[in-house]
């Protein structure tokens, strides 16, 4: 896998209801709000999540987020504000999943994304996921989703 270069000072680190007004105001300025305040509080509280931002000076500049089954990860959000992208801060991130993810023995994540996000697709191309499916109409916009899968080459 690629390795990336790190964007100075910032701190890439699992994250809890103390940001939820920062998740809340990323996710509208990254993803245009795909969840409201409940639901991200439910993210950063509940067992079965994780939740990675990354810390730039005390301000949230990108956050992941994960649902944890017994055998894979499902990765629900990746979102880095705009000024920031470009920068290596979402692949850090990811890696930083994953490596949480491999300390517990998960060694499979898999997500979903616009079929149309080209951006979206490169990075996680960039990442190592693979595509394996395709899920018609899956968004409330009437698009399609692709579905990636990460295998851990620590699998074993
Ligand atoms: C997708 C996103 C999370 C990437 O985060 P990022 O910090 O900008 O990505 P990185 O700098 O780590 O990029 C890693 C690689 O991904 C690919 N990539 C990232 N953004 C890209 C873009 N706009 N166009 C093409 N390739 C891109 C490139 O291969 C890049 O490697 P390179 O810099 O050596 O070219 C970020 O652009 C974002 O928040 N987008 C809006 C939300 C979104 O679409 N999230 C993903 C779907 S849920």
């Amino acid at each position: 896998m690629k390795k990336k270069k790190l964007y100075p000072q910032t701190k890439i680190k699992k994250i809890g209801v103390e940001y939820l007004n920062q998740c809340t105001k990323l996710d509208e300025n990254s993803l245009n709000g795909i969840w409201t305040k409940e639901q991200w509080y439910k993210e950063l509280t509940s067992s079965k999540r994780i939740s990675i931002g990354a810390i730039l000076d005390s301000d949230l500049i990108g956050l992941t987020s994960a649902w944890l089954t017994a055998d894979e990860i499902n990765i629900t959000f990746v979102g880095v504000l705009p000024f920031y992208q470009k920068q290596g801060v979402g692949t850090l991130m990811v890696l930083s999943l994953l490596e949480f993810s491999r300390k517990i023995g998960i060694y499979i994540a898999t997500l979903e994304v616009k079929e149309k996000n080209i951006a979206g697709k490169l990075f996680y191309e960039s990442l190592d996921f693979h595509q394996i499916g395709l899920r018609k109409k899956l968004y409330k916009d009437g698009s399609n989703a692709v579905i990636y899968r990460y295998v851990d080459n620590y699998e074993h």
